[in-house]
């Protein structure tokens, strides 16, 4: 049955106004990307769009083992309450405790619905959150299923923050922030969020879904995140993280007190009505999760993170450069200059998407450039010189 004619004509009016603002999306396989360069002599695209940082997704030893993994089930079709519930998720939320050096921690099917899960269920109506302005949509989204006050704070200005928290009198005040942000790449300073969520008696919420396995304490290989390299594990009270990331694997977690964890499993409504994770992921999470405590890719990681930024300022290509963050944004602002700039790219053989709004404000478009382990430095070098003869046309 098709859409009657006013129903039609509501959708068909919603994505013209996109489509004229340049902000129409559209899918495209991984294949449709690569042209499923098989058999031809084309060389395959080279994807510097993915949050795969380490390259663990394809990592050999890894694939193999997922092959070898003797599971008798696809999933446990069922809730983690009522019989979904294994060993092997308890085995793998164990292990992400140790590298958050949390008490404890409770997986979700992702790190959107980890957001949502606590957002949602753990701030009332007599608490303020405080929102960076430049949290991830699941960070949004989770605080507007809070029947509490919103108020955000100018993107890392720790001074607004503290005066924001000083002005506003709530019975409970929560903080919550990205420890690598998303789209620009850079760092919450969360030493001195974590000294004014304590001196304000705050609870704080840090979403560490890319600087999670990536950074931490290098010389203890730690790879805890973003309150690892800023040594404040304990002054975070809920770490929220992603297991598609850094990880290479699929799922999202948070790390927190037993009491928290006891109170997310009997409110959270992510949590309690969806399907668990299923078990083979959590295997493959824990195995992967090992091969990141050797350090050996984030060394990789941290070598072509340096070298793009040599390579860019011989350019004159404008990056701020945020020491071991593999996130990194040229601003364009025009949303039509961006697209463009991102298809030549692609004819060229380089995959970088260009963020458009909603995902970043209208006008700050930008190619947003993840480097990986994987990435060999002739192609960085080579994508470079492409960005910066079409930047200047
Ligand atoms: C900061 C942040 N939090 C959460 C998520 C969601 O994670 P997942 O992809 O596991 O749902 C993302 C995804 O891009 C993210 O960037």
């Amino acid at each position: 049955m098709g859409l009657n004619k006013s129903n039609s004509l509501y959708f068909q009016e919603k994505l013209r106004e996109l489509r004229k603002e340049h902000l129409y999306r559209e899918l495209r396989t991984i294949e449709d990307i690569s042209h499923s360069r098989k058999g031809t002599s084309a060389p395959d695209v080279k994807n510097f769009s993915s949050n795969d940082y380490l390259g663990l997704s394809k990592n050999r030893f890894l694939v193999r083992r997922l092959r070898n993994l003797h599971t008798s089930k696809i999933s446990q079709c069922s809730s983690r309450l009522i019989s979904g519930n294994t060993k092997s998720l308890e085995k793998l939320e164990k292990a992400l405790s140790k590298h958050r050096k949390a008490t404890s921690s409770l997986l979700f099917p992702t790190g959107f619905m980890a957001n949502l899960g606590v957002l949602g269920c753990i701030p009332d109506n007599e608490t303020i959150i405080f929102s960076d302005e430049l949290n991830h949509a699941s960070i949004i989204d989770g605080c507007k299923l809070s029947p509490s006050k919103i108020q955000p704070y100018p993107h890392n200005d720790l001074i607004e923050l503290e005066k924001s928290i000083k002005k506003y009198s709530y019975k409970r005040k929560i903080i919550v922030t990205e420890g690598i942000f998303s789209m620009d790449g850079d760092m919450a300073d969360l030493k001195e969020i974590a000294r004014i969520s304590t001196e304000n008696n705050c609870l704080l919420l840090v979403d560490d879904s890319h600087g999670d396995f990536i950074i931490g304490n290098n010389n203890l290989k730690d790879y805890g995140g973003t309150p690892s390299y800023f040594g404040v594990n304990r002054g975070v009270d809920i770490h929220i993280s992603s297991l598609s990331k850094g990880l290479g694997c699929f799922g999202g977690y948070v790390s927190c007190s037993k009491l928290v964890r006891e109170y997310l499993v009997n409110k959270s409504r992510p949590f309690i009505f969806t399907s668990a994770l299923p078990d083979y992921l959590a295997e493959i999470a824990l195995m992967a999760l090992q091969l990141s405590k050797e350090g050996i890719l984030q060394t990789n990681l941290y070598k072509n993170i340096e070298y793009f930024h040599t390579i860019a300022k011989e350019q004159n290509i404008k990056t701020r450069k945020i020491e071991k963050s593999p996130i990194i944004p040229l601003l364009i602002g025009s949303e039509k200059k961006a697209l463009e700039v991102s298809k030549k790219l692609l004819k060229q053989h380089f995959f970088v998407q260009a963020i458009r709004y909603p995902t970043v404000r209208k006008n700050e478009a930008r190619l947003r450039i993840s480097l990986n382990s994987d990435h060999n430095q002739d192609h960085i070098y080579e994508l470079l010189i492409y960005i910066a003869k079409f930047l200047k046309n």
